[in-house]
């Protein structure tokens, strides 16, 4: 079980410890509290409801990269989530974390109206285990992981 520790001010969230700076902010360690609810978790993970679905993100990885073919990226596209979550002013995705081997990887800000709740990265990484944290306005912070 990863332990979680939240920055006070932006919401980011770091595992296994606080850093030095946040790394979206730059807010000192100070700011960051272990915090072992900052994920949400389905109530029941064998039976998910309408609101784990819109939550949940889904993680799709691409070995072959459209953009930059010579074979050495790795595509991570997310997804929030099996059931696509509203992007309206009064309810949103606010961003998408990426975490390689629980270390911070990129923030994608999203805008509600203009954006969709999903993302994309380029990683220059063909092996290990990618973290998706999403920050829905009103629902909090949900995770998933995949393997490259
Ligand atoms: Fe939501």
């Amino acid at each position: 079980m990863k332990k979680l520790f939240a920055c006070g001010l932006c919401g980011h969230i770091e595992f296994n410890g606080a850093p030095e700076k946040c790394l979206v902010c730059r807010s000192p360690k100070t700011a960051f509290d272990e915090k072992p609810d900052a994920l949400k978790k389905p109530a029941n993970p064998a039976a998910l409801s309408d609101g784990d679905k819109k939550h949940i993100p889904v993680i799709v990885v691409a070995k072959q990269c459209g953009l930059i073919p010579d074979g050495s990226c790795t595509d991570v596209h997310v997804k929030v989530g099996q059931i696509e979550h509203v992007m309206k002013p009064d309810h949103y995705i606010r961003c998408i974390d990426y975490y390689v081997d629980d270390r911070f990887v990129s923030r994608v800000w999203l805008s509600p109206d203009t954006c969709k709740p999903a993302a994309g990265l380029h990683l220059a990484v063909k092996s290990g285990r990618v973290t998706a944290v999403e920050t829905c306005n009103i629902h909090g912070a949900w995770m998933a992981e995949a393997e490259i």
